[in-house]
């Protein structure tokens, strides 16, 4: 078999389409939504994501209200920063975008965004009511993940779902929002045991470990979905945490690396941030 693919790309285009109907008729109420983000420090990876976050903004018609700290701010600094937008009316989504230095704790930080103004869904509040099936707001890889699924019709209820890696950004509400949609689902992480098997039994397996093809497509069994999260740079190329070609010739469905899972990221974190505006007024 050689797997369908899920092109991101084109979906991430359809759904983008969407949000830019739902800002023109804020627009035609005299508001415009706005999102804010957060970038501190110079990690190479953070600025690519950040710069396509905000190109994209612009694109749909989102104001796009940018802060960028140097690597040294204090953590002081960038709480200062984070009071400031919360306060900022033109401001209904906001993010900080994560890893941050290592002398600042992301969990004050997250702890100190307007949980209302939360687009990422990464405050403690939000993050409980995901875990109780009440959620306010979906993180965005999450959110493209089972975007992407349901615009390919595929049915989540009761398949086997393996998730490799347990990061608080896509593995664990990955994992939650699997099981609210009634799939079976196994957290996998570095010190599982048996880590093909468990893949090899899986009808649906997300890959989001960030090591570069650590999920080898023999392991992967025959007519299965395969969802990479991985973006890695290995020489000039970027590659999934997923081994491509071999999946690709055993899964029923697949996502490439890139154009499938990180296109749809940013489309959800548009929809997200629309999402809150329309919900502010
Ligand atoms: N770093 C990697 N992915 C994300 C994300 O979805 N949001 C933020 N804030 N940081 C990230």
């Amino acid at each position: 078999m050689s797997a369908k693919l899920l092109d991101g790309k084109a979906v991430a285009e359809q759904e983008n389409g969407r949000t830019r109907e739902r800002v023109e008729a804020l627009a035609a109420r005299g508001i415009t939504p706005g999102l804010a983000t957060v970038l501190v420090g110079d990690n190479p990876a953070s600025r690519v994501y950040v710069a396509n976050k905000r190109k994209t903004c612009k694109k749909l018609g989102i104001a796009s209200i940018d802060a960028d700290l140097p690597a040294d701010a204090s953590e002081q600094q960038l709480l200062e920063t984070v009071a400031r937008l919360n306060a900022d009316s033109r401001v209904h989504g906001l993010l900080v975008q994560m890893p941050l230095p290592s002398h600042i704790d992301d969990h004050k930080v997250l702890e100190a965004i307007d949980p209302r103004k939360d687009v990422d869904g990464f405050h403690p509040q939000n993050v409980g009511l995901l875990a109780l099936g009440r959620p306010w707001i979906i993180p965005c890889t999450t959110q493209g993940i089972l975007r992407l699924l349901e615009r390919a019709e595929y049915g989540i209820a009761g398949k086997n779902a393996v998730i490799v890696g347990r990061s608080n950004i896509v593995g664990k509400p990955t994992a939650l929002l699997l099981l609210a949609l009634h799939a079976t689902v196994t957290l996998c992480h570095t010190r599982t045991r048996d880590l093909p098997g468990l893949v090899g039994r899986a009808d649906l397996v997300v890959a989001a470990m960030g090591r570069p093809e650590a999920i080898r497509g023999d392991w992967v069994a025959e007519g299965a979905a395969v969802i990479d999260v991985g973006i890695n740079r290995v020489g000039e190329k970027l590659v999934g945490d997923v081994e491509f070609a071999a999946a690709r010739e055993r899964a029923g469905l697949i996502t490439p690396v890139p154009g499938g899972v990180g296109p749809m990221t940013i489309a959800m974190l548009m929809e997200n941030t629309v999402s809150l505006a329309e919900r502010a007024h």
